[in-house]
């Protein structure tokens, strides 16, 4: 049997794979020197054609996404890399950048070149301070072999990459948010059109990408876009990051094909549930709707977990067994969003402490049945009404878990006691 590829995770297990000496001696570097050996427009090509789609959660091509930007336009690109990572359930770009910075830096030389920006701007969620330190370390060690700086490996096309380390607000992993909060600014989306690509970082045109994304960029441009294509499955190419966290035996990061099924990871590889029983499936972070135990045999792509009525998001599932209350585990959720909702929509505002109110109601047993329609309902009026996709990531799993586990919230609204043994008041 062949070894299963790793492009991201590589390096991982690999004794200061952080140190650029270890990483070159690994073949580190070579992408970057290859992508600045070729016409930017051709790397851009390969992207298309590798049909990578972003990692950070919303499931654009890479490649179409550089496409995007306006050739016309005169004033300076910037290159932003998204590594807030604040999705509940979601620690792969931690990891990623904690073990293998230098991937990052290379990958963002590449990008760099391929779309035209001098300057990148790595936005890493305040807390992750071991990846901040690694990121730093691996800026710091290219540019004194001059990767980075005046003319990386010789070419005269100055690229400098500087950190922002955010304040841990959820919202400024949106990314016109965090473009906000790049520029100093309170960290609230922008409304779109128009998209970054256009007017983006200080006005100017922009692209942004995850960590993981711009990760696989010096593999792609190293074996090309159709081989990167070709581990994946049609339209959604690559290996990608899979996360197991929750009530699973084994929980962990796996970098595996596209395309491998939900079952696979959560039973085979992940073991199986804690207790008897599978419960439920959050598939990709908190903002992804549950799946029940009889929905999770399918790929975990982009396109197959949206036909599902769900979302493939960052990737990282959260699994529920039989001694998850779903009221409580929703409750959880919702406390979550209404917490970090930014306020400047109504609905938004309004609504996760509507919802948040009536879960904990049914939580804490003061609830009534009448009020899982409300519930539906109150959440529902957020989907769709809000500039940002927030609103939507904070409804969508409330209504699945208060629709899939519809009689178990009837249930919890008219019993005295958790059956789970969830906090009702004594
Ligand atoms: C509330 C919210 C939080 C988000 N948090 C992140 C995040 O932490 N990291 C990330 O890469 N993308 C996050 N995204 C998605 C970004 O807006 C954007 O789609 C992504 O950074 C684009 O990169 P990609 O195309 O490489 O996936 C978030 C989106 C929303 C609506």
């Amino acid at each position: 049997m062949t070894e299963p590829v790793k492009i991201v995770t590589r390096n991982f297990g690999v004794d200061r794979a952080w140190e650029i000496d270890v990483y070159e001696s690994r073949g580190g570097y070579e992408g970057a020197k290859k992508a600045l050996s070729m016409e930017p427009a051709k790397v851009v090509e390969e992207m298309k054609a590798a049909n990578l789609r972003g990692r950070g959660g919303a499931g654009f091509s890479a490649g179409v996404k550089w496409g995007f930007l306006p050739r016309d336009n005169p004033k300076p690109r910037y290159l932003v890399v998204n590594g807030d990572e604040g999705e509940p359930g979601t620690f792969k770009d931690r990891a990623l950048m904690q073990n293998d910075p230098h991937l990052l830096v290379e990958g963002i030389i590449s990008a760099c070149w391929a779309t035209g920006a001098h300057t990148a701007y790595v936005y890493i969620r305040g807390e992750l301070k071991l990846a901040w330190q690694r990121v730093e370390g691996a800026i710091a060690q290219a540019k004194a072999k001059g990767y980075l700086g005046k003319r990386p490996f010789g070419v005269d096309f100055p690229v400098e990459i500087h950190t922002h380390r955010g304040g841990g607000a959820y919202i400024c992993g949106e990314e016109t948010a965090l473009l906000n909060s790049l520029e100093g600014k309170r960290g609230e989306p922008r409304l779109k059109p128009p998209f970054p690509a256009v007017v983006g970082a200080f006005g100017c045109p922009t692209v942004v990408n995850n960590v993981e994304t711009i990760m696989n960029v010096p593999w792609i441009v190293l074996f090309g876009g159709e081989a990167f294509h070709a581990l994946g499955v049609k339209g959604d190419g690559g290996t990608r990051m899979y996360g197991l966290s929750g009530r699973v035996k084994r929980p962990g990061l796996h970098e595996l094909p596209v395309g491998t099924k939900l079952s696979t990871l959560v039973l085979e590889i992940g073991g199986g549930p804690l207790g008897n029983e599978l419960k439920g499936v959050i598939p990709g972070g908190s903002s992804t709707p549950v799946l029940l135990p009889h929905e999770i045999d399918i790929p975990f792509t982009v396109d197959s977990l949206k036909a599902a009525g769900s979302m493939m998001g960052t990737g990282c599932a959260i699994v529920l067994d039989e001694t998850v209350c779903a009221v409580r585990a929703a409750s959880n959720l919702a406390r979550f969003y209404w917490h970090e909702s930014c306020g400047q929509c109504t609905p938004c505002r309004e609504g996760t402490g509507w919802v948040h109110n009536i879960l904990a109601n049914l939580e804490a047993g003061s609830g009534k049945v009448e009020e899982v329609a409300v519930l539906l309902s109150a959440a529902k009026s957020i989907m769709g009404n809000t500039i940002c996709p927030f609103g939507d990531g904070a409804a969508m799993p409330i209504v699945a878990f208060a629709q899939k586990f519809h009689d178990e919230f009837l249930r919890h609204a008219t019993l005295k006691k958790c059956p789970y043994g969830g906090r009702f008041a004594a």
